[in-house]
């Protein structure tokens, strides 16, 4: 049995971005800034302040930046404290001491799954969370936090879902479900991107998940899928057909920035959010003329 205490966190980053080409082309995904962080770092943020300490980046060609960006920088440190720049110099410093982290290349970026099982031998016997770094939910309680604590509970696999509009069902995989508690499902299906019409429901199962070890030897059956990738969702379903599964309405503000759309949206969010810039940012909106 393993147990139920959820300690690592895995943020598959090896993507290749092509719905913000070109922007992505030499540059990873998950480095574009939101405001003045890199949205993996919110995603890195999110796992820690739910108390997971133990960060596993799925990485890929092109991906190195992010490394770089949870590493100590010597010069650059070094330059602050002599320029006297000591806020800065601290938030430098807090970065590369946020987590413990750890980094596997795919190779081929063959899905989702495929990028899940490239961290098999680093995750052991344990439950485990996966984050996808360019969904960014801004919540009062963290949103993978919200999930771990109902893992904790009930020992089954947790999906986060989220109810969206009807024309957005067919981006989505979407689960067929009842409810089991406030704001709780019991999973009965999960159906990949279906028509509005086929969609038993519009909850879409977003980007946070609790997933069991056993989901491993289920991926490593799993034959590629749409785009000739593994997907995760077809791994979820047969799982869900063998034992029990939950997902829960994640509560919070969520982003899909990795999305043009969605990107320009979580950035005037959080930079009317922000401390700094919100009041001058607020005025110079109201200013502008459609
Ligand atoms: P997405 O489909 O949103 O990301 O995958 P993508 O493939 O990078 O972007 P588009 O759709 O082409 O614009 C969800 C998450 O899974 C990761 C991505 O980095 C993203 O965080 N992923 C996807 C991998 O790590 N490996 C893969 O082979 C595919």
């Amino acid at each position: 049995m393993p147990s139920r205490k959820v300690s690592k966190a895995i943020i598959p980053a090896a993507g290749l971005g092509t719905r913000f080409l070109p922007a992505t082309k030499a540059s990873p995904k998950e480095m574009l800034p939101l405001v003045d962080k890199p949205l993996i770092q919110y995603a890195v943020e999110e796992a820690v302040s739910a108390g997971l300490q133990d960060i596993i980046v799925i990485t890929g060609r092109g991906k190195r930046a992010i490394e770089d960006h949870f590493d100590v920088s010597f010069e650059l440190e070094e330059n602050l404290k002599e320029s006297g720049k000591e806020k800065l110099l601290k938030e430098i410093r807090r970065i590369s001491e946020l987590a413990n982290f750890c980094y596997v290349r795919q190779r081929h970026a063959r899905g989702l799954g495929d990028a899940i099982l490239c961290a098999q031998h680093l995750i052991g016997n344990e439950p485990f969370a996966v984050i996808l770094g360019d969904e960014v939910i801004d919540a009062p309680v963290p949103a993978i936090g919200q999930l771990i604590e109902w893992y904790e509970n009930l020992g089954t696999p947790v999906l986060g879902v989220y109810e969206v509009e009807p024309e957005e069902v067919s981006s989505y995989g979407i689960i067929s479900a009842e409810p089991a508690g406030p704001r709780l499902f019991k999973v009965t299906d999960l159906i990949e991107k279906p028509s509005l019409q086929e969609a038993p429901s519009r909850l879409a199962v977003i980007g946070r998940y609790i997933l069991p070890p056993g989901i491993f030897s289920v991926l490593e059956k799993t034959q590629p899928g749409k785009n000739q990738e593994i997907q995760l969702t077809d791994a979820l379903r047969t799982l869900a057909r063998s034992s029990p599964m939950h997902a829960l309405l994640v509560n919070g503000n969520r982003h899909d920035a990795g999305d043009k759309l969605g990107f320009l949206k979580a950035t005037v969010e959080f930079g009317l959010k922000n401390p700094e810039l919100g009041d001058r940012f607020a005025r110079y909106l109201k200013g502008i003329r459609f």
